[in-house]
């Protein structure tokens, strides 16, 4: 039987993890997968995060099943934190949310419910977009097409184009949008993109898929979410993929959210009786961990406080990462670099290297990043700054 099977290359993004803990160099870098790092290149268990933990454990009475589902207070409380308490959305009860293994697992299933409609539309994701992307939503059957969205000489968004590609998409297909932090170029829309992006989507009777894997860490938990708030606002239609691992830093506890906005309430419901059945036909019901930790954190006032604080810092470090990296680019590139890194935002940026200029910074410096150049900000420390723009600098135009 698997004698036919041959072996696969790695993962873009996760085969850079494994390659970097084998590499014997004293002095190596890794800008590769998206975790956040603090300054002795570390990813922590946030405190908030270890003393709900604490809290689950002492007060879990029982490890029987929770349900296809998941968390129902976990949903509950996600739900708010991303559209906020008071939207229409939710008056209007057109919302429902089941819990997902992960970011992954939540955009997965709405893929699931997308082709359990019947009508198979095509996803139109930009170009580029997050690399796991394509796997996730077309194995599950979608046809996937690129919309232009980024400008590498500027490092800005390609907005006329993009709503041009639009505007001229056929009725029911789907759009899928970052939320914030876009992966991988850190190229944001602004508030009036959004909301011309929300009028064509309404007026062309597209359908907004919008991931969001970042909250807080761009502009901060509200600002962050933005977006998405504004879509659910304006569309009768659309799906929300939530992931935890990055702003929870819940990262191997796969904790995520499937959000489904329908016309109506009865649509709402039935379209939640769906994302039940596809769970229960893919892996039964998600992981109860990590979704416990969320709802403790998110429902208890001095947890939710100490977890904000502890997100802000994360923020933080890294767009001082950000302002110094930029800066010291402007000087061994040039300053239309140093200002597209500047302006950019969350974990990732994207450098303008070839795949070969990349090869040569992995080999020679033992620098770590994704083959088109994209870069964990978290990844920097401000002691290896002017190392890594010096070696970037070597290989820049060539
Ligand atoms: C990334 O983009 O590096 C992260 O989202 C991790 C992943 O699963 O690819």
């Amino acid at each position: 039987m698997f004698e036919s099977l041959q072996a696969l290359p790695e993962d873009p993004i996760l085969g850079l993890m494994a390659a970097f803990r084998a590499d014997t160099a004293s002095r190596k870098i890794d800008l590769g997968v998206g975790v956040y790092k603090d300054e002795h290149g570390k990813t922590p268990v946030l405190a908030a995060v270890r003393a709900a933990e604490q809290a689950v454990l002492a007060d879990q009475q029982t490890k029987t099943y929770v349900g296809p589902a998941g968390n129902e207070q976990f949903n509950a409380l996600m739900t708010e934190l991303i559209l906020g308490n008071k939207h229409t959305a939710l008056t209007s009860r057109r919302v429902r949310a089941v819990q997902a293994p992960g970011g992954c697992g939540a955009l997965r299933l709405g893929a699931e419910l997308l082709i359990a409609t019947g009508s198979r539309p095509t996803v139109h994701v930009s170009d580029p977009t997050w690399a796991n992307h394509v796997p996730l939503l077309s194995n599950a059957g979608l046809k996937l097409e690129p919309y232009p969205y980024f400008d590498a000489r500027t490092g800005t968004v390609r907005f006329d184009a993009m709503l041009e590609r639009l505007n001229a998409l056929p009725a029911g297909d789907v759009v899928l949008l970052h939320g914030c932090c876009h992966n991988p170029t850190g190229a944001d829309l602004s508030l009036d993109q959004w909301r011309k992006v929300a009028d064509v989507v309404l007026a062309r009777r597209l359908i907004p898929y919008v991931d969001i894997a970042y909250q807080g860490l761009g502009e901060g938990i509200e600002a962050d979410a933005e977006g998405a708030r504004l879509i659910a606002a304006t569309v009768p239609e659309a799906l929300v993929a939530v992931s935890c691992s990055k702003n929870f830093g819940l990262y191997r506890e796969r904790v995520g959210l499937l959000m489904v906005l329908t016309e109506t309430e009865t649509q709402a419901t039935a379209s939640a009786s769906h994302l039940r059945k596809i769970a229960r036909g893919i892996y039964s019901m998600p992981p109860d961990h990590g979704a416990a930790i969320v709802a403790r954190i998110l429902s208890d006032a001095k947890l939710n406080a100490d977890w904000r604080n502890e997100l802000d810092a994360m923020r933080n470090r890294m767009l001082k990462l950000r302002h110094t990296f930029a800066a010291a680019l402007s000087k061994t590139c040039n300053a239309e670099v140093g200002n597209a890194i500047d302006k950019q935002r969350g974990m990732f940026s994207m450098l303008p290297l070839k795949p070969e200029a990349v090869d040569t910074l992995r080999e020679q410096n033992h620098i770590y990043m994704t083959r088109d150049g994209r870069i964990n900000i978290a990844g920097i420390s401000l002691e290896s700054i002017d190392y890594l723009a010096e070696a970037v600098g070597s290989v820049f135009g060539r």
